[in-house]
């Protein structure tokens, strides 16, 4: 009897410990308690609208952009979700919130601090963006704040958990090209590369100093025949091959930057994901992969839909939209389709033929 009794009172302890256990594992929203968070960093392909919130003109808040998802303008460079949000839900995180927002209060999930036209150098589009530096600056700001709100040691081992992902430099290689020619100087090709894998790095290295361990970065696509290559950098259709070297250079040396660091830097783990392979295959091959248009964007003017005019908000009021989205690699002159961002986010988060040495969701395991 005594032993029965015994048995049922662990039985009920143990059961209620589960119980305990489980209820304790999932926050008010239902979200996973022991989640790694998702800080986002870099240009217009993550951007999520922090651009809305100070005065430039590089910024996607109006029609026809997010229509596909969202059904309205959040701010983001695509007509649907980009990379990142498709990584949170994967991560099972709710979508990642602009650091910029007004209303911010649960930072514990993540925040994205990318803007759109930013590049890794100070000089990018200086005063029109916020730069990778600032984006570092504003997230010392935030980490502050949490370890404020969950006391250190909560707060240091959630920013160790946390995946950093990036996606930035195209910016400033675009800018030298269609902007100010002067920024590339008396440089060497490799010598400009350099300052701006330099700056990268440096910033890398500033989260890991206050703790972070996993990075994901991606590298730069083929620049020099998207739209915007062909119909604003070339103008007249043909590829813009004079920055393809810069393109070549720069995938070297962050590869290279990267191996680099995980030998300096106890703990560092990196994915290190060939944006260029994906998308170069798809504008050639669009066909193989549920597409029928790899070259010419959705929505723009001039060549290739290539001169950066979608919701006829630049140049003029008149601009050129598909019929349907889907079946398109570009949305705009710069920036690939929720649909090709999809295949993307898919093929990082579990696979490893563009993404090593780990993928998204090995950096997420930890
Ligand atoms: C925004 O910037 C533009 C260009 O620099 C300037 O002409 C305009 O006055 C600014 N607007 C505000 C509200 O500051
Ligand atoms: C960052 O770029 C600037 C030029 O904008 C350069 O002077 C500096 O040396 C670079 N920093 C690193 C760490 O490469
Ligand atoms: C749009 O294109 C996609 C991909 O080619 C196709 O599956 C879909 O049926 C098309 N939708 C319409 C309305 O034509």
């Amino acid at each position: 009897m005594a032993n029965i009794r015994y048995i049922q009172i662990l039985v009920f302890a143990l059961c209620s410990s589960v119980l305990i256990i489980t209820t304790q594992s999932h926050g008010h929203s239902g979200l996973p308690k022991r989640h790694a968070p998702l800080f986002i960093l870099g240009d217009s392909v993550f951007e999520a609208g922090n651009n809305n919130y100070f005065n430039t003109t590089a910024r996607a808040n109006y029609k026809p952009y997010g229509e596909t998802y969202f059904k309205y303008p959040t701010g983001r460079f695509s007509d649907g979700r980009q990379v990142p949000d498709f990584i949170a839900q994967y991560a099972k995180l709710p979508l990642i919130p602009p650091y910029l927002q007004p209303d911010l209060h649960d930072l514990s999930y993540g925040v994205n601090f990318a803007s759109a036209g930013s590049g890794a150098l100070d000089g990018t589009r200086q005063g029109s963006v916020i730069s990778l530096k600032t984006q570092l600056s504003n997230f010392k700001i935030v980490r502050k704040s949490l370890r404020k709100k969950l006391g250190d040691e909560k707060a240091k081992s959630l920013l160790s958990r946390a995946v950093y992902f990036f996606n930035t430099g195209s910016n400033d290689y675009l800018f030298a090209f269609d902007t100010d020619p002067t920024v590339l100087g008396s440089y060497s090709q490799q010598e400009y590369v350099d300052l701006v894998i330099g700056n990268m790095t440096a910033v890398v290295e500033g989260i890991y100093k206050r703790g972070g361990r996993n990075f994901a970065l991606l590298d730069l696509w083929p620049m020099a025949c998207v739209p915007y290559g062909r119909g604003t950098l070339q103008k007249k259709g043909a590829c813009f091959d004079t920055i393809t070297p810069y393109v070549t250079l720069h995938n070297k040396g962050l590869a290279n930057a990267l191996q680099k660091l995980e030998k300096k830097l106890k703990g560092f783990r990196y994915s290190f994901i060939s944006s260029n392979k994906f998308l170069t295959k798809r504008m050639n091959n669009p066909s193989k992969y549920g597409f029928v248009e790899g070259k010419v964007a959705c929505c723009g003017s001039g060549p290739y839909g290539g001169i950066f005019n979608c919701g006829g908000m630049k140049i003029s009021k008149k601009y050129n939209l598909c019929k349907n989205v889907s079946e398109y690699v570009f949305f705009d002159s710069s920036h690939p389709t929720e649909r090709v961002y999809e295949q993307f986010a898919k093929k990082i988060w579990s696979g490893n033929s563009i993404t090593a040495p780990y993928n998204l969701k090995a950096l997420f395991e930890n």
